[in-house]
């Protein structure tokens, strides 16, 4: 049986101020992913907080929110089968240095702050994050 599902990916400004969102955009075109809607947007720091809402009580919530504010963003639909498992295991682990070869972390990633990319971590949550993004 199919299923295909619809995540959220976001490339995040260490990797769009480096210009590589095509580089990225390829890589989930290469593996079967459809880019069914896409945004460059540059969010405030109240809608990232918004957005990372259930990171609240980390220690690393606000500077998360003021990188994630602090230059422009490329917001993704993707689509394919799985696609919210399949999307995490391409982008490779939190941390670029625990990421395994080939994914998008390892690849492009700097640090685990500024590490190129989020995507959402499960259906339920996927289904909020595109919303979030994506709702007219
Ligand atoms: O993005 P992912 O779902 O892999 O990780 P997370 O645990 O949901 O954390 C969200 C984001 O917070 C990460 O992608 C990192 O950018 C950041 N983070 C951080 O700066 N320092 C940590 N110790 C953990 C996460
Ligand atoms: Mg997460």
């Amino acid at each position: 049986m199919s299923n295909i599902e619809q995540t959220l990916s976001i490339i995040k400004p260490d990797a769009v101020e480096r210009n590589l969102q095509d580089q990225i955009k390829s890589e989930f075109k290469s593996n079967n992913f459809e880019i069914i809607k896409e945004k460059k947007i540059h969010i405030l720091k109240e809608e990232a907080e918004k957005f990372y809402k259930v990171h609240e009580s980390k220690p690393f919530y606000s500077d998360l929110c003021a990188y994630l504010s602090s230059g422009p963003i490329v917001v993704m639909m993707l689509q394919r089968e799985n696609a919210v498992l399949e999307n995490r295991k391409l982008m490779g682990a939190t941390n670029p240095k625990d990421a395994e070869d080939g994914t998008i972390r390892k690849k492009y990633g700097i640090s685990i702050d500024k590490n190129s990319v989020h995507g959402s971590d499960s259906v339920e949550n996927a289904k909020i994050e595109l919303d979030f993004f994506f709702k007219d």
